[in-house]
């Protein structure tokens, strides 16, 4: 199969595009840059064939969708549409003639969780723009689907995470590596409240899974959003001990309201801090694995001990 990934050498295409070659699939990759970010490039890249574009200036120029309406493919793959129109632009180049669409949402569609774990079929209550556009795309996609036959398949990563950049840190930032530094000299981190919110990472090679899986077994997902997250969600607290045992340690916690800790951390670290404590994700990955066979690699703590790794190995990080 022809299979199109625009915006494919980021997080997920880094390891989405090797999946899909390994598969034999013919990949045509869309990026500004000809180059995988987080993947060797000796590793079946030279297979690519490339669309250098800037997708947001040729949105600008007008030009895109023609752009689009000119490649020849039988699965698209979008990891970059953030708003409806970019989605409707898709849905409008590709419309009729190819065999799967799939796009790349967030779990921040589904807005603060009420019900734990959080299932795909319940509200979407989305908080954020950010959000509450990725949720409208959903409903366009899977409106589509129903009324058109438009053949789109959604796919909601928690916070995405890999060997070579930093993952959402078990303060629930993303702030360098001075709390991983605390954690391994057992100097305070201090959460928010009892440190019992909770993250739900994934890592990009999971991701890519679920949509490849979702390709494989496209009669089972069509017309279907799926989340693609570890295997369970942890808190704050849970994530703190995880890492310090990692490095032979107990956590030296402090626990302070959540608003208090802007005055420790800046204002940049808390914005992230309080997204994630508002959300407190927590998605069940049941559906995946009963239509898709999805079985995630990694859980949090297997992505943390990867991450402090490389930390390590790359000398970012002495302890
Ligand atoms: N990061 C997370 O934790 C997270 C969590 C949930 C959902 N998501 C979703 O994941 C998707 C992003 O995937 P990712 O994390 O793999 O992205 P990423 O690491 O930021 O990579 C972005 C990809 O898009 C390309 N790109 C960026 N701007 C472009 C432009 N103007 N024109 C053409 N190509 C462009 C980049 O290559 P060049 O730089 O060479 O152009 C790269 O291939 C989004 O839909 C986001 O909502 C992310």
């Amino acid at each position: 199969m022809r299979v199109l990934v625009v915006g494919g050498t980021g997080h997920i295409g880094s390891y989405l595009v090797p999946r899909l070659l390994q598969a034999g699939h013919q990949v045509i990759v869309v990026a500004r840059h000809a180059k995988p970010q987080y993947t060797p490039e000796p590793l079946g890249w030279p297979q690519v064939h490339w669309v250098v574009a800037d997708r947001r200036a040729e949105e600008e120029a007008g030009t895109w969708q023609q752009r689009m309406e000119s490649i020849d493919a039988d699965i698209v793959i979008d990891l970059i549409a953030f708003t409806p129109q970019q989605n409707q632009s898709m849905m409008d180049a590709f419309g009729g003639r190819i065999d799967h669409f799939l796009h790349c949402g967030t779990i921040w569609a589904y807005g603060p969780t009420e019900r734990a774990p959080y299932e795909e079929h319940h509200p979407r209550r989305p908080t954020t723009q950010y959000g509450i556009d990725k949720a409208q795309i959903e409903v366009d996609l899977v409106t589509a689907w129903r009324e058109e036959g438009f053949p789109a398949t959604i796919i909601h990563p928690g916070h995405i995470s890999g060997r070579r950049w930093l993952p959402i840190d078990p303060q629930g930032s993303r702030n360098g590596v001075g709390v991983y530094e605390r954690l391994a000299a057992q100097e305070p981190v201090h959460l928010p409240d009892l440190g019992l919110a909770t993250i739900h990472h994934v890592h990009g090679d999971d991701v890519a899974q679920l949509f490849h899986r979702s390709i494989d077994r496209r009669e089972q997902s069509l017309g279907q959003s799926f989340s693609a997250v570890a295997p369970y969600a942890m808190s704050l607290l849970g994530c703190c001990r995880s890492v310090a045992a990692l490095f032979g340690t107990e956590p030296n916690l402090a626990y302070v309201p959540l608003p208090d800790l802007r005055a420790i951390v800046g204002d940049e670290s808390f914005a992230i801090i309080e997204s994630h404590v508002v959300h407190s994700p927590c998605s069940s990955i049941d559906k995946g694995r009963r239509l898709l066979g999805y079985e995630p690699r990694y859980t949090t703590e297997q992505i943390f001990a990867e991450c402090i790794e490389h930390l390590l190995e790359s000398g970012q990080l002495k302890i």
